[in-house]
């Protein structure tokens, strides 16, 4: 692990109306290291995700890429820079085939021009294996046959042949099987191996805690913890989640310290 954070938000607020989704958020995500976001329904991960991917644009605070203050305005700008976010099921389409899957959207791309279908085919197919993803037989296979983990698999493999630094991944194992949630878990490690910052949003713990370096905790908006994974318990985590220590925000009206205190 290096000192400097590839991807840093510092007090970073984002307002829906009245709705305070982000209250002044700081967020460290590093080089090789998985960086799990936790926090229960509506707490702010998927607005935190979006801001990053420029799907949102903050209202307050500042973004760091590798230090350097960056304004992330559009999707396009966050792949600019190396910024990569899987979703569960959006990624792909069920039509197209492997190969296809993982070229779609960047027709644009320079070197794409100058590449013939068997390049293609090899460099998707390179890009799997540099992943140790086998069980997809062949990537001319169309993505409605796939299992939900081979999906997940072809969706981050995609993500990472186009130089991504840094791979969000949103409950990537939501909807998943025990033996596909393996496949992905493991995936998850060897992209932070390769050298890559990764984000995982999950309400597993059990997941979190078996690919984790790093754990984010949101609640109603604000970052209320950050441990290390091996420093950390998994019944503090849930305590922190549920019930972690916050400063008032205005226009929040926090119901929950009662009950659980
Ligand atoms: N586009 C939007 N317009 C208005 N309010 C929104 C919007 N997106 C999110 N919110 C609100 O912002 C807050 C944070 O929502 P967010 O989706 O980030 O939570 P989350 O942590 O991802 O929850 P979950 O675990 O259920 O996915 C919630 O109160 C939600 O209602
Ligand atoms: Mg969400």
């Amino acid at each position: 692990m290096t000192d400097t954070a590839l991807l840093e938000l510092r007090g970073v607020s984002k307002h829906f109306g009245a709705v305070i989704a982000l209250h002044e958020v700081d967020f460290r995500v590093y080089p090789g290291c998985v960086t799990a976001l936790v926090g229960d329904n509506g707490a702010g991960k998927s607005t935190l995700i979006k801001s990053v991917a420029g799907i949102y644009r903050i209202d307050g605070g500042e973004v760091l890429y590798e230090g350097q203050k960056v304004h992330i305005s559009g999707p396009r700008e966050a792949a600019d820079l190396g910024i990569e976010v899987v979703y569960q099921d959006l990624a792909l389409a069920d039509n197209l085939d492997v190969v296809q899957n993982m070229f779609l959207g960047r027709e644009e791309l320079e070197s794409l021009h100058t590449l013939d279908e068997i390049k293609m085919e090899a460099r998707a197919q390179d890009t799997l294996q540099s992943l140790s993803v086998t069980t997809i037989r062949s990537v001319r296979q169309t993505v409605a046959g796939l299992s939900g983990g081979q999906r997940q698999s072809v969706a981050v493999a995609k993500a990472v042949m186009w130089n991504s630094r840094l791979v969000i991944l949103d409950e990537p194992t939501a909807a998943l099987g025990v033996a596909q949630t393996r496949q992905v878990l493991d995936l998850v490690k060897r992209l932070a191996e390769q050298g890559l910052g990764v984000v995982i949003v999950s309400h597993n713990l059990h997941d979190i805690f078996e690919v984790a370096d790093n754990i984010t905790v949101l609640r109603l908006g604000q970052n209320v913890a950050e441990f290390k994974r091996t420093e950390v318990t998994q019944e503090q985590v849930v305590h922190a989640i549920t019930a972690g220590k916050l400063s008032k925000v205005p226009g929040v009206v926090d119901t929950t310290e009662e009950v659980t205190a």
